[in-house]
């Protein structure tokens, strides 16, 4: 389980059980802007959640989390901690192949998306080496906590221990034109700026974009260069 965190090097990953008995990976995923960092016990529920999964319980396993942080997600879903889980037990892989239908993975995907309080689903898959990552938007009880379709790809990815991004299939079929939110503009900044963004829009369209032409004048520094 790798994580993501050149900018602070801090330690922090995490595991949660669905009633499913599935085991969903979350790892800390920084930004170049600080305050889009996903926490690992974000990315763990958010996982869970877009996979049609409850969460049930959870392990810290390389801890640095913030517990008032923490006691949001462990209260609102009523998550028992656990020492660890057995290596026997299932854990999630993203991972799926697709031949040909991409569109069709895309409108079957926006049925695990969580949308409890817009009602607008959102589905994602990332191109990865092997095959691609899926993503559905999850909406928690706290509308800031809960993550975009693309973010939950990207989480997913970087749990399962991928670096490389080719291109990110987006759509939303409520809207005319499915584009990535400006948060999620600067977090695939961050890992593919040279990557495609494909937007399939809801009226069957397609337009195909470089993802730095998408956050022209993005926020850079020297000042925070990865240290890792
Ligand atoms: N949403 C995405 O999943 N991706 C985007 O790029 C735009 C917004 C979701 C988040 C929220 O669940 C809903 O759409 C309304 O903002």
């Amino acid at each position: 389980m790798d994580q993501y965190a050149p900018y602070s090097d801090s330690r922090e990953t995490c595991l949660v059980r669905g009633k499913s008995g599935i085991i969903y990976p979350g790892v800390r995923v920084e930004n170049i802007s600080y305050p889009l960092t996903i926490t690992s016990i974000q990315a763990a529920v958010c996982s869970c959640l877009a996979n049609g999964d409850t969460p049930e319980s959870y392990s810290i396993t390389n801890g640095s989390q913030r517990p008032e942080l923490l006691s949001f997600w462990t209260a609102t879903f009523s998550m028992e901690e656990r020492a660890s889980y057995g290596s026997e037990e299932p854990r999630f892989n993203p991972l799926i192949s697709i031949e040909s239908n991409i569109g069709g993975e895309l409108t079957d995907l926006c049925s695990k998306a969580v949308t409890i309080h817009s009602g607008f689903p959102v589905s994602s898959l990332l191109k990865v080496a092997d095959g691609y990552i899926p993503g559905a938007n999850v909406e928690v009880e706290a509308w800031a906590l809960g993550l975009c379709a693309e973010r939950v790809s990207i989480s997913r990815a970087i749990a399962a221990g991928y670096t490389e991004f080719e291109s990110i299939h987006v759509h939303a079929p409520k809207s005319d034109f499915s584009s990535p939110c400006g948060a999620c503009r600067q977090v695939l900044n961050e890992f593919m700026p040279t990557g495609v963004v494909e937007m399939h829009h809801g009226d069957g369209s397609l337009s195909k974009h470089i993802t730095s032409h998408l956050l022209p004048h993005g926020f850079i520094s020297e000042e925070l260069t990865r240290k890792i």
